[in-house]
C-alpha cells in the first residue's frame, strides 16, 4: 500500500502510515503540488504507482475547491498510471451540510462533489461525515465508504482529562456525538435545541431540567464554523447556574473570528486533529489506521 501525504494533511498521512506498518508493507510518499502563475494546480507522484493500492490522505478546508481539484487530479493520475486502486482518507468531508435545497435553484452540493468524485476513487474512509438528513455515505456515493467515529477518541479525553462531567449537545443533530460519547463513559447528557436564523445568528433552548451543581459542562458537537452555536449554548447554561465548560468538537474549521468568541466564554477548547489547529488534543489517527488494517492485509 501507496499512502499519499495531499497538500493540507502531510503530518497526518505520515503518522497514519507510521501506525498501518503494523499491518504490513506500507511505503509513505507526499504529493508534489504547486501552483502556476495564473492559479492552475499541478500534481506530480514522485514514487511509482503502477500496481499499487493508492491511499490519498486529503482534509478539506481552507481553499476546499482548490483541495478538491488536486485530489481530483492525484485519483485520477493514479489510475492512469496504473494503480490497482485510489482510496481517499478525508479526515474532514465538506459539503454534506448543503444536502438538501433549501431555496429554490439552489445546488444540492454534497451530491455533485460525490458525483464527480464517484468516478475517481474506488474506496472513501471520512471521519463523522455530518450526516443530517443523508441516512448513509451510501445515500450519494457509489464507491466503497467508511463512516469512522471520534466518539472512542473523544470519549477516552474526557475521561482522562475531565472530572465531574454533564455531556451537552447543543442542538439536536449533535445528540449523536453528546449522547454516544456519554454512553461511552457513563455519564449524564443532555440536548438542547437550536434555532438558526441566519449562518451567524442562532438561538439555543434547555429542553430538559439538568443539575449542572459542580459539574463540568463539557460541550460535544462535530463541527464548529463560527463558534455561535457553542457561543449560544453557554449563554444559556450560564444562566441556570453552570460555570465551568470545556468545548470538544471533532472538526475545528473556526472560520472568522470563531476562537475569539468562544476564548471569550472562558471554556477550554478541544478538537480532534481532523483539521490541523492549535486545539487539536485528540488523535484521529488509530481510528484511521484500524480502517485500513483490513485493506492492507489484503495487499500482503
Ligand atoms: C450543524 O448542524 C453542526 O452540527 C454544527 O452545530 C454547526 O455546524 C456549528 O456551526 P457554527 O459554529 O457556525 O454555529
Amino acid at each position: 500500500m501507496l499512502i499519499i501525504g495531499c497538500s493540507n494533511s502531510r503530518d497526518l498521512a505520515k503518522k497514519i502510515a507510521v501506525k498501518a506498518r503494523r499491518h504490513g508493507k506500507v511505503k509513505y510518499s507526499e504529493l508534489e503540488t504547486a501552483r502556476f502563475p495564473d492559479g492552475e494546480i499541478y500534481v506530480r507522484y514522485n514514487v511509482p504507482v503502477k500496481d499499487k493500492k493508492v491511499v490519498l490522505v486529503q482534509s478539506f478546508y481552507g481553499n476546499i475547491s482548490d483541495e478538491m481539484i488536486e485530489v481530483v487530479f492525484a485519483a485520477q493520475t493514479a489510475k492512469d498510471l496504473g494503480a490497482k486502486e485510489v482510496t481517499l482518507v478525508a479526515p474532514y468531508f465538506p459539503y454534506f451540510r448543503q444536502d438538501k435545497r433549501f431555496k429554490p435553484g439552489e445546488s444540492i452540493s454534497i451530491q455533485v462533489i460525490a458525483k464527480m468524485l464517484n468516478r475517481f476513487i474506488h474506496r472513501l474512509i471520512v471521519v463523522d461525515p455530518h450526516l443530517h438528513r443523508l441516512k448513509s455515505m451510501y445515500d450519494v456515493f457509489t464507491c466503497r465508504c467508511h463512516n469512522l467515529s471520534a466518539d472512542p477518541a473523544i470519549a477516552r479525553y474526557i475521561e482522562q482529562n475531565i472530572k465531574n462531567v454533564i455531556i451537552i449537545g447543543p442542538d439536536w443533530e449533535s445528540y449523536r456525538w453528546a449522547e454516544k460519547t456519554a454512553d461511552i463513559i457513563g455519564c449524564e447528557s443532555a440536548i438542547l435545541e437550536k434555532k438558526r436564523y441566519s449562518a451567524t445568528k442562532v438561538d439555543v433552548r434547555i429542553n430538559k431540567k439538568i443539575d449542572l451543581k459542580d459539574k463540568t459542562v463539557v460541550l460535544v458537537d462535530d463541527i464548529i464554523s463560527t463558534g455561535h452555536t457553542m457561543q449560544e449554548a453557554i449563554k444559556d447554561l450560564k444562566k441556570i447556574g453552570a460555570k465551568k465548560f470545556v468545548i470538544i468538537c471533532v472538526h475545528s474549521l473556526f472560520v472568522g473570528n470563531a476562537m475569539d468568541r468562544l476564548k471569550k466564554t472562558g471554556a477550554r477548547i478541544v478538537s480532534c486533529n481532523t483539521i490541523k489547529h492549535k486545539t487539536n488534543k485528540i488523535d484521529v489517527t488509530s481510528i484511521i489506521e484500524t480502517a485500513l488494517k483490513h485493506h492492507i492485509m489484503e495487499t500482503a
